[in-house]
């Protein structure tokens, strides 16, 4: 990531909101071991992610508004010849000094000497406790440190404060630069739904779609996924955060696909549900009528001025009278909407917050009341019907699930839909899906 200003303008903005004699420390997210000596792929912590673009374990950001030697201090690694050679390259101090504009820099092994000093005199440290525990420790020994040098007149802050409050609210708000970055995310990502649609066959493997999304995904850009894609045919698109994705795909059977690249840090995440075959059922195609029309409208609802809760007000209406008139639901709408009977059916909320995490920060309510959408925030809308095997409703409507997920910026004058690209009404499907497999037919006679 390399936006210098976009960076400087973030930083500059939480060290307003911090104040004067503050302190900010920010580690960086820990290096994970898979097993014995592998590592999983690293990936910063996304609050200092957003504050720094730096991609480097074993890091920690410093803030500290108003010093003379500079209010922006990166610990880092080193440059270290015989290190660079096994495992990749390091910016060391010069490099974060040249290409993140950093004001000052230490190696991270100097820490234990170099914080205690920085936090001298200070009142108050944003720090968020609870994430990191060794790190939390630490923190505390350098403050106790402080502490036994009151008669040399040296103060230790007295106050630790999470910055993730300020620094939430203003990830909510995305930037002109990191819509950029989500419409990227978003595009490759529905390019790659649609190459997992088309290649999609009747005994198939699921992890073989999960296969096609990667592929694309990766080759675009997306090095790694935003989540874990949950891939589930038949009966396993009922199991919300189902992710084995090993069993094959039968014919007669849907299957769901919730997948999102990630792109330079920022998340996609879109779901689509498709016939393995090519061509929806009765049945299939009059629940899967009711979620896309349950979809239209609470993406409807997202615009300035409207509030985080009516999308989900509008798709649990739309889904209950859907469920009535099928014979799913029996009863008046507004009471089943109010005994929250829509549960048995959809049991999930209708999106979240996105950005650099699949599941945003940011709150959904202020002083209580569910928060007014504005300009800026992106969310996802992703209601859906889960039938699963419930002996209260006939055979043929059983363990089907389906849900339509996509990814919607609030704009100045409504909204915008970044995954537009990702066919879903039924005939877009059908038409792709039968497309492709005209041509792999015409492929194999020739
Ligand atoms: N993919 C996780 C979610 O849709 O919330
Ligand atoms: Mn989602
Ligand atoms: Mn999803």
């Amino acid at each position: 990531m390399n936006n210098l200003n976009e960076f400087t303008k973030r930083r500059k903005h939480i060290m307003q909101d911090m104040g004067k004699d503050s302190i900010a420390i920010l580690p960086t997210a820990g290096e994970q071991v898979r097993n014995r000596d592998v590592l999983y792929p690293f990936r910063p912590d996304s609050n200092f992610l957003y504050l720094t673009g730096f991609w480097e374990p074993e890091a920690v950001l410093v803030l500290i508004p108003g010093r003379s030697h500079g209010e922006y201090i990166l610990f880092c690694r080193e440059k270290d010849e015989n290190q660079e050679i096994w495992h990749g390259r390091r910016h060391g101090q010069e490099g974060v000094l040249q290409h993140y504009g950093v004001d000052d820099s230490f190696p991270i092994t100097d820490i234990d000497e170099i914080l205690p000093g920085l936090l001298e005199n200070k009142t108050r440290v944003f720090y968020t406790m609870g994430i990191q525990t060794d790190f939390d420790q630490r923190l505390m020994g350098w403050v106790n440190q402080l502490k036994q040098k009151v008669r040399m007149g040296i103060t230790a802050p007295g106050e630790f404060m999470a910055l993730d409050h300020p620094l939430h609210e203003m990830r909510l708000f995305k930037s002109a630069y990191e819509i950029k970055m989500m419409k990227k995310a978003a595009g490759i990502s529905c390019q790659a739904h649609k190459r997992l649609m088309s290649s999609c066959r009747t005994e198939m493997f699921e992890y073989q779609l999960e296969a096609e999304f990667i592929h694309e995904c990766m080759y675009h850009g997306c090095r790694d996924s935003a989540y874990p894609s949950i891939v589930g045919g038949g009966e396993n698109a009922c199991i919300l955060h189902y992710t084995e994705n090993d069993a094959l795909l039968n014919d007669g059977d849907l299957v769901l696909v919730d997948a999102g690249g990630e792109y330079q840090g920022y998340a996609s995440d879109i779901t689509r549900t498709f016939p393995v075959n090519g061509k929806f059922s009765p049945e299939q195609k009059a629940l899967y009528e009711i979620v896309l029309e349950a979809q239209y409208a609470a993406i409807e609802m997202v615009y300035p001025g409207s509030h985080w809760n009516a999308p989900h007000a509008a798709a649990v209406k739309i889904i209950t009278r859907g469920l009535i008139r099928l014979g799913l639901l029996k009863g008046r709408i507004d009471k089943l909407i109010r005994d929250e009977a829509y549960k048995a059916f959809y049991m999930h909320k209708t999106g979240h917050w996105l950005g650099l995490d699949v599941h945003d920060v940011g709150d959904y309510k202020v002083d209580g009341e569910w928060r007014i959408l504005e300009a800026g925030m992106v969310v996802t809308i992703e209601p859906g019907i889960y039938t699963g095997d419930n002996r209260k409703i006939a055979k043929k409507w059983r363990n089907i699930g389906i849900r339509i997920e996509d990814d919607v910026r609030v704009t100045r004058t409504g909204h915008e839909v970044l995954t537009a690209r990702a066919p879903k009404t039924i005939e877009e499907i059908e038409a792709l899906m039968s497309k492709s497999s005209a041509e792999k037919k015409a492929v194999t006679k020739r």
